[in-house]
């Protein structure tokens, strides 16, 4: 993206969150990035309003299987949230811009706290399918950085990360990890851009950086989320051992099904964390 539509970017991000506003009289101040295997967590949604990606100026359309696009609000756990269903991917060939441009969207909709979940490889010989992480930080190896470009007037041109993700939303999924009974674990998620699995030696030198798992999302959301002033936190559902470390090759479907199976638990967390969340 140019730097003129970039800065053409953000008066889009304020006429697409006036289409999300009509929509529904429902002011959520929590919302939910559902990523690969997340989407039946919508089925315990209470459903207000759902609008198609395709209706919001500036969504980019995704086209992976289990990534559904569309932008649901309404109760989870009794606590109003707006749901994203459905997620742009760096690997895809979407700019930075593009992958971030919802996070935009949901913070001027006056969104205060990000839940990002995503399916990721265990690089910790610990961690087994069907597992879950919350992020405690991050490693960012997609090779560029969502803030690079014009800084819009009022934010930091140089962003602290010295805590992206926030102790006491953390805290919260602790608790509710509890309650839903999953394999919990906390730890340090490595992005990559993807779309690639990694080489075994890749793995093997991302365990000696001190990488719990890795995947190919949140990294950009959660940067930019940060920047806007949002609390942010994230889970990620192990879906499969990385590479080199199960006899197996890795797939797209593996991880699917995996995050299918865990499914069940994936929900309980979520709409825990949120109930928790609406009454601490
Ligand atoms: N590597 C990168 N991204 C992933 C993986 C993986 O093993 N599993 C799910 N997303």
């Amino acid at each position: 993206m140019s730097r003129k539509s970039r800065v053409e970017g953000r008066g889009l991000a304020a006429s697409t969150t006036r289409v999300v506003a009509k929509a529904s009289k429902l002011r959520p101040r929590l919302a939910i990035v559902l990523g690969s295997g997340f989407g039946p967590v919508l089925e315990r949604v209470e459903v207000e309003k759902e609008i198609p990606y395709a209706k919001l100026p500036g969504f980019p359309q995704t086209a992976v299987p289990g990534h559904a696009g569309k932008l649901v609000l309404g109760k989870l756990g009794g606590t109003p949230v707006a749901v994203l269903s459905g997620r742009a991917h760096y690997y895809e060939g979407h700019s930075m811009a593009e992958v971030t441009f919802a996070v935009r969207v949901l913070a001027e909709f006056g969104i205060r706290d990000l839940l990002l979940t995503n399916a990721a490889g265990g690089v910790n010989r610990r961690f087994r399918p069907g597992d879950f992480m919350r992020l405690t930080d991050h490693l960012n190896f997609m090779g560029t950085n969502p803030l690079r470009g014009p800084c819009p007037p009022g934010l930091k041109r140089f962003l602290d990360l010295s805590q992206v993700y926030d102790p006491a939303l953390g805290g919260l999924l602790d608790k509710a990890a509890r309650t839903a009974r999953v394999r919990w674990h906390r730890g340090v998620y490595l992005a990559l851009s993807g779309p690639t699995y990694e080489t075994p030696a890749e793995i093997r030198a991302f365990a000696k950086l001190g990488a719990d798992v890795v995947g190919m999302s949140t990294v950009p959301e959660a940067i930019v989320a940060r920047h806007l002033g949002l609390r942010v936190a994230a889970v990620s559902c192990i879906s499969n051992q990385a590479a080199g470390l199960s006899p197996h090759a890795l797939s797209h479907d593996e991880v699917l099904a995996t995050a299918k199976d865990a499914s069940r638990h994936t929900g309980a967390l979520l709409e825990e964390f949120a109930r928790l969340y609406g009454r601490p």
